[in-house]
């Protein structure tokens, strides 16, 4: 399962996927626990924490964490209910932008209603690193990237060092060719 990196082109198939809102999930069918197999083995093969449905070309509201000291989770057609006045800090990065991170502000606490791959319901009350995985997977289901969370300047900065990374791979991929 190919993880979409963002290619920030007009016309790029990829970064239509990426900034597509995803639709709901309608069956609890062993479709959609092979999905949710694909994308934890993809989530561990790019040692992320989190990945989302949309990363992987599967336009559906699914996305799995693996937070630190947590165990592994898959969330489908979530919805955040409650989120605290508190907002935190945390430092993001991203399977699909990688070799780029930057300060993200979010609550640091929240309250999440989901179904996991069996078709059962389940509500979270979190903080600290899972509450963060969670809303940045979430963004994800809306098409939102966590670059569109800091400010213009920042941003372009983080889109530039992507481009320029982009560059590099496909020069040493000629080279190896
Ligand atoms: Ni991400």
């Amino acid at each position: 399962m190919e993880v979409l990196i963002l290619e920030n082109k007009t016309n790029s198939e990829k970064d239509r996927c990426l900034r597509q809102k995803a639709s709901p999930v309608k069956n609890f069918n062993e479709e959609i626990r092979q999905a949710a197999r694909n994308m934890m083995d993809a989530m561990r093969d790019g040692k992320g924490v989190g990945l989302a449905g949309p990363q992987v070309g599967l336009l559906r509201r699914i996305f799995v964490t693996h937070a630190d000291g947590d165990e592994p989770r898959v969330f489908i057609n979530p919805s955040i209910i409650w989120t605290s006045q508190e907002q935190v800090s945390i430092e993001e990065g991203c399977l699909s932008l990688p070799g780029v991170y930057a300060d993200v502000k979010r609550p640091g606490k929240i309250k999440i209603q989901a179904w996991n791959e069996k078709g059962r319901a389940f509500t979270l009350e979190v903080s600290g690193m899972l509450a963060r995985v969670i809303q940045h997977e979430y963004d994800h289901l809306e098409g939102i990237l966590f670059i569109d969370r800091v400010n213009e300047a920042k941003r372009e900065k983080l889109l530039s060092k992507l481009s320029k990374q982009a560059a590099g791979r496909e020069k040493s991929q000629k080279i190896s060719r």
